[in-house]
């Protein structure tokens, strides 16, 4: 009985190992000369996602499509070394301020702050040496229910021209449910302000196959903020609805993006602009659903932030060649980047990105991935 009742727990036990996620360290060459090293989580159902340290970037994500073929989803290089010297972004934890401060400044309890400008008039991501271009350290790996990677930076006070030292972690984790959850938090030594995302660039059709026109897209937005010509935010909140911007139900990609009539789209050319997510920032709540139609690949985008940037990869360009062999164009990709709203410190009347010593940061942005 009581031998039964043991290889009755040690074939659980040998179940629930093998069944649990798992996290595995590696190698992943050099750049700029150091050494680079990747986190892979992989569910039991072998959905898995490839984390490196240089800018906490998701370098792979490996989904099912209906048929259950595994191909990677997200834009990206095969070399650490290429992450470092282009300036796409892909898949890259974004710091300390995602999207754009116009002209590139701001000012905090009457202090004027100046940022390096590398987007025209503007400064985008943090400059040309954001969070993506810097090294992280993986403080913790673990698996079980899920399957979990906790990377950290140290921004000094003053990098990039912001102020306060900035002490970061990003947490990505993945578990049975296909969900990869990251967790951006923050603390700071003094009154700063700060928006932290990731900016995946996502291809549902797996390996690049094809562009993301056909790509059905759902946002729970009601209103978005519109922009001048430099992707800068009026102040307005503007309803989405009758206009290329309403995706409250789902829409091809490419049905309404060369509506040239839409000032809003010349501007963007294409779809490059914060919606308003509906609901209560702070509570993590749906925001945006992307199916491709072929591969039945679905992507469930829920956040704890009040905004989120859908952006269409309008500036890439073709000069740029990715994991699949394939050069990347206009329409190749989706990125849902969720944070507060750009240019927020310009505008008192958007939720605050400011960070006060004492208060912790938190940005959760859930990714849940299926097949129909
Ligand atoms: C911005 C785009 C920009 C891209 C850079 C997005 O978040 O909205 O305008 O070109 O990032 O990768």
């Amino acid at each position: 009985m009581l031998k039964t009742l043991l290889l009755g727990a040690s074939i659980l036990a040998i179940t629930t190992a093998a069944q649990a996620a798992t996290a595995t360290r590696s190698d992943f060459g050099t750049a700029g000369g150091a050494k680079v090293e990747a986190v892979t989580l992989t569910n039991a159902a072998g959905m898995s996602a490839r984390i490196m340290t240089l800018g906490a970037t998701l370098q792979s994500l490996l989904v099912a499509d209906k048929a259950g073929k595994k191909e990677d989803v997200v834009l990206g290089y095969d070399t650490a070394q290429e992450y470092l010297s282009r300036p796409n972004y892909f898949g890259a934890s974004i710091g300390r301020y995602a999207n754009r401060i116009a002209k590139g400044k701001f000012s905090l309890d009457g202090k004027a702050y100046t940022l390096e400008t590398n987007d025209g008039p503007n400064s985008l991501h943090g400059g040309s040496k954001g969070f993506d271009k810097q090294m992280w350290k993986i403080e913790s790996v673990s698996s079980g229910a899920d399957a979990r990677v906790v990377f950290s930076y140290v921004s000094a006070d003053g990098e990039a021209g912001f102020p306060g030292e900035l002490k970061v972690t990003a947490t990505y984790s993945l578990n049975e449910q296909n969900e990869l959850k990251l967790e951006y938090r923050a603390t700071t030594s003094k009154p700063t302000v700060l928006n932290l995302t990731n900016h995946s660039y996502f291809n549902l059709s797996g390996n690049d196959a094809r562009d993301v026109m056909g790509n059905l897209v759902t946002l729970h937005a009601e209103k978005f903020t519109p922009v001048d010509a430099t992707l800068i935010p009026t102040g307005e909140r503007k309803p989405v609805a009758g206009s290329p911007f309403d995706f409250r139900s789902a829409h091809r990609v490419g049905d309404r993006i060369r509506d040239a009539r839409d000032a809003q789209i010349r501007y963007g050319r294409g779809y490059d602009h914060n919606f308003i997510v509906d609901g209560a920032p702070g509570t993590v709540r749906p925001a945006a659903m992307v199916e491709e139609p072929v591969s039945g690949r679905v992507l469930e985008v829920s956040v704890s932030a009040p905004g989120i940037q859908f952006y269409t990869g309008n500036f890439l360009d073709g000069t740029f060649f990715g994991k699949a062999g394939r050069s990347y164009r206009q329409g190749d990709s989706i990125c849902l980047e969720p944070g507060v709203f750009p240019d927020a410190p310009n505008h008192p009347d958007f939720a605050t990105a400011r960070l006060n010593p004492g208060q912790s940061y938190l940005n959760t942005i859930v990714y849940k991935f299926s097949a129909k």
